[in-house]
């Protein structure tokens, strides 16, 4: 194989997982990222959860979102020799509801999970509260996930970029504009390459004219709060809920923290936190978990997901030796490994990962 000069354009989850696989393999590799390891990836919850979130009509996403899963232990093992331990989570995950109407929707969400062959097992509050002590005695009924797990996001981001580094991928920090065949424009000059790749998130639309009006920023925030000596522990699996139609999860991490997400906004590239979206996530979390109100609120932050139109990633080559990995919705963390991995076989011309096809950027043509 010969060895390629990558640029990699992007330096979240998905630029960095990208740049320490391809350097791994014996790529030399330049990050371009004015900031690598921070934007929506540094803010996200880490949920690793593509049955919780799967949704009729998204098969291509869940297919996806499951073929990533299935590489995750070994990705992480990998990385814990690269860079260290991403903290990756096995403890699995509910998902919950309080009224009516969100029974309903998990009964729509239970139901589809079982025409594609994904059945789940649909439990009472009681059993719910028997397997999360925590939750509130309003929850009515719930869905047991054991098999989608949940991510540190900070740990994953510093391990990545120690990873990369250590395979000797090079960092530029300066912002990239433009992107073509051949060479990336950045706000100081002109990077050289083989091979780029569009890695820049919901910024990714104005690097190259194929992504224009395909990814667009998705503003969610997110609270990080920690457990007092006097208050309830967090629970041990990641907790999904909707509540009064809006979908709200609970992440718990080994070192304590809690992590309550998300708001889900169409605000441009607004990432300023609202009142609004702080009292919705507490109000919510508080409804399915009441010990939370006496935790300590330790950080709140605002991110930008990568929306996609049908919420699957571009995943592909745009023409010229430029490549997308973009545009992965509420699904980055989740699919960096199945996105690198693809990225490698198409720089070593083998066939990229199953599921990776319908995510092809020229779906949209
Ligand atoms: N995957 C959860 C979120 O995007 O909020």
């Amino acid at each position: 194989m010969r060895s390629n000069r990558i640029a990699v354009v992007g330096g979240g989850v998905i630029g960095l997982s990208v740049a320490w696989r391809a350097a791994a393999a014996g790529h030399r590799v330049t990050v371009v990222d004015p900031k690598p390891g921070r934007g929506a990836s540094w803010v996200a919850g880490g949920m690793l959860a593509p049955i919780a979130e799967a949704w009729p009509g998204e098969e291509a996403a869940l297919r996806l979102g499951e073929e990533s899963l299935r590489r995750w232990p070994a990705f992480a093992e990998e990385l814990a020799a690269d860079g260290g331990g991403p903290g990756l989570s096995m403890a699995g995950t509910v998902v919950v509801a309080l009224d009516r109407g969100d029974a309903d929707q998990l009964a729509i969400l239970a139901d589809y999970l079982g025409s594609v062959g994904r059945a789940v097992e649909t439990v009472t509050g009681r059993r719910m509260r028997i397997v999360e002590p925590g939750l509130s005695g309003a929850v009515r009924g719930g869905l047991l996930v054991p098999g989608d797990l949940a991510v540190d996001n900070r740990k994953l981001l510093r391990s990545l970029r120690a990873a990369a580094d250590r395979c000797g991928a090079e960092f530029l920090a300066e912002k990239a504009t433009e992107v073509a065949a051949g060479h990336v424009t950045t706000s100081q000059g002109d990077l050289t390459c083989d091979v780029a790749v569009i890695a820049a998130g919901a910024w990714s639309a104005n690097l190259h004219p194929e992504l224009k009006g395909a990814v667009r920023p998705l503003k969610g925030e997110i609270l990080r709060l920690r457990a007092r000596r006097t208050s309830l522990p967090p629970p041990s699996r990641t907790v999904r809920a909707v509540v009064e139609g809006r979908p709200i999860y609970l992440v718990p991490r080994a070192d304590g923290e809690l992590v309550l997400g998300a708001t889900q906004y169409e605000a441009g590239f607004d990432e300023t936190v609202t009142a609004r979206g702080v009292r919705e996530l507490l109000e919510g979390a508080e409804r399915i978990f009441p010990g939370i109100g006496e935790y300590e609120l330790v950080e709140i932050a605002a991110g930008l997901r990568a929306a996609s139109v049908d919420t699957l990633p571009f995943l592909g080559e745009l023409g010229d030796g430029v490549f997308a990995a973009t545009g992965h919705h509420r699904n980055g963390l989740l699919m960096a490994p199945v996105t690198a991995d693809a990225i490698v076989a198409w720089l070593a011309g083998e066939k990229p990962p199953e599921g990776v096809e319908a995510a092809h950027p020229g779906r949209l043509r």
